[in-house]
């Protein structure tokens, strides 16, 4: 608790271009919360580098991301929107966990499996102890709460592992946090393939929206989305592509699966592409807008990543302090 109110972490990793699955899974359940929690959302530019990137790149996007956050709606005077590679707790927390973290949970990660396949030239020690630093960041700030898309849950779950053996050792030390997952998109599909996930990386640049894509480039993605030839708007298995618009479209407009299924009944596949692409637009035109107009203001995002790095470095001080006088570290003479 900070206050009388609970803590929320989380975070997003400036690599790529983000998608309409980050935005879903993630950002708009970040804004929706943020009012009744204590929030920390970071840019984790820490995580990235377990795959290479290109420095210049790299801090672009992340500031890049960092402007979004708060175009999204996420207010940085009552929120804590940082660089996670400025508060050096995450390390330092991240290295003590890893002393608490087995081998044999790693490698079962089945994200560590799929990066690894994909970068087989440079399957690195942080690939593989990239979930250690991820409960870092949650336990840190001693989170309540973690809002994340379906494909972090298995992190999550490692987190809340690594955290119960702890205070098994040295009693209440960490909160045990919680995920959250939005009511629909909590896993967006790819728009060419409704078996993968929408993804950042994926090649066919008609698979994913991202956030970036203007009205009639998302409107035609929309209408190349893969369907089938069932001709009926159905949440059904059977109908993956259709179950995942309507999760799309659920998300933008707020609308039940029921809801939808009677608004297009009777109607072909064609309405329903229009009205869920009309939606997305609806909801990225305005982040958009206020994204540019941000961005034009150096002087207010530089005062952010600075007063906002201050505050959060003073929250995960106090964790750190307490777990590494619990292991057993010297104190500090002042
Ligand atoms: P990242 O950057 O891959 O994704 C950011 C968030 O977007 C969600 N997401 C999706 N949700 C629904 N459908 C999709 N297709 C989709 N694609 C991505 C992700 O679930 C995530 O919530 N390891 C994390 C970043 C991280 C983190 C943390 C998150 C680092 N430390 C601590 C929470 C707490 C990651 O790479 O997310």
């Amino acid at each position: 608790m900070i206050g009388d109110k609970k803590v929320l972490f989380s975070g997003m990793q400036a690599t790529g271009n983000l998608t309409l699955g980050n935005y879903l899974g993630a950002l708009q359940n970040w804004v929706k919360l943020s009012d009744e929690y204590e929030c920390f959302y970071s840019v984790v530019d820490l995580h990235s580098i377990t795959v290479r990137q290109d420095p210049a790149e790299l801090r672009s996007r992340a500031r890049k991301l960092l402007t979004l956050y708060i175009a999204a709606g996420l207010d940085p005077e009552k929120n804590c929107i940082y660089y996670q590679s400025h508060v050096s707790g995450h390390c330092e927390l991240a290295w003590i966990l890893n002393c608490f973290t087995y081998m044999g949970e790693l490698n079962r990660m089945t994200q560590f499996k799929d990066k690894s396949a994909k970068h087989a030239d440079n399957i690195n020690a942080g690939l593989f102890t990239y979930p250690v630093l991820m409960a870092a960041d949650i336990l840190l700030y001693q989170a309540d709460v973690v809002p994340v898309g379906k494909d972090q849950l298995q992190h999550l779950e490692i987190t809340r592992d690594i955290a119960q053996r702890f205070n098994a050792i040295y009693g209440d030390v960490f909160t045990i946090p919680e995920p959250y997952l939005g009511k629909s998109g909590a896993k967006i599909m790819s728009l060419q393939d409704p078996a993968k996930k929408m993804s950042k990386s994926d090649e066919n640049v008609n698979a994913s929206i991202y956030l970036m894509d203007d009205p009639d480039t998302i409107m035609r993605k929309f209408k190349r989305a893969v369907t089938d030839s069932e001709g009926c708007v159905r949440y059904s298995e059977s109908q993956p592509g259709i179950m995942n618009l309507m999760d799309i479209y659920s998300a933008c407009t707020g609308k039940s699966a029921a809801e939808i299924e009677k608004e297009f009944d009777g109607k072909g596949y064609g309405d329903f592409k229009m009205a869920v692409g009309e939606s997305v637009v609806s909801v990225l035109k305005p982040l958009q807008d206020r994204f540019e107009d941000l961005q034009k203001d150096k002087a207010y995002i530089d005062g952010i990543i600075k007063n906002n790095a201050e505050k959060a470095e003073y929250y995960s001080l106090k964790t750190l302090r307490k777990v590494q006088k619990k292991v057993g570290f010297p104190e500090r003479i002042r």
